[in-house]
């Protein structure tokens, strides 16, 4: 079956991220992305793709510091409610009923819901089509106990992972496979 090109996103399944920042006055600011990725292991980069008007890309271009928190299926209900576009300073991680904790070595908080955690400070960003791609150099990271596994892999049965293929449409339940490697 064929699409509109502009249709392309509806075919990748994407780990669903809400991303923490705080404005100059430090209140904090959550919301949901999923158009984000692995950039480099060394330095360890990580990017996503924010539209400008957001308050996210405020609040990043004032201090440089964002918390990707990692969201699992228990985030799930809440997307509504974290992607609403209260006004700015109005703190959505109130709004959805979460709860914060201090993050190591960045001052966005974390949401303790989450199972785990990237602690960003700006790198680099491009302006790139309606979009901007962020880029954040990973200062500490961490997931929820339980959540590891021995192999230094995330326990996707266990953790739960949420995707997004698009508008309503997630993705909660994943199951590991090992395949050979070369
Ligand atoms: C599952 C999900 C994924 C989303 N992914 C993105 C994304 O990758 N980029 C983006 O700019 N907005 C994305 N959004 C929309 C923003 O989360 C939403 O517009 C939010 O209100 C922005 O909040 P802010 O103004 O507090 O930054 C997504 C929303 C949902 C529910």
């Amino acid at each position: 079956m064929e699409l509109e090109g502009k249709e392309y996103p509806k075919l990748l399944v994407r780990p669903v991220v809400v991303i923490t920042t705080i404005s100059e006055r430090g209140i904090p600011n959550a919301a949901p992305f999923s158009a984000n990725s692995l950039v480099s292991f060394e330095p360890p980069l990580y990017g996503f793709s924010c539209s400008p008007a957001h308050d996210t890309w405020k609040n990043i271009r004032e201090n440089g510091e964002f918390v990707v928190n990692i969201a699992g299926k228990d985030l799930g209900e809440l997307m509504h409610v974290l992607e609403t576009d209260y006004p700015y300073e109005d703190n959505e991680i109130e709004h959805a009923g979460l709860r914060e904790e201090n993050a190591k070595a960045v001052n966005p908080p974390r949401i303790k819901e989450a199972i785990a955690w990237i602690e960003c400070k700006l790198e680099k960003y491009v302006e790139l089509g309606d979009h901007i791609w962020i880029t954040g150099r990973a200062l500490a990271a961490g997931v929820k106990d339980g959540f590891w596994k021995e192999e230094g892999v995330l326990d996707v049965e266990k953790a739960r992972p949420l995707c997004h293929i698009a508008r309503e449409f997630f993705v909660e339940d994943m199951k590991e496979k090992k395949y050979k490697r070369a």
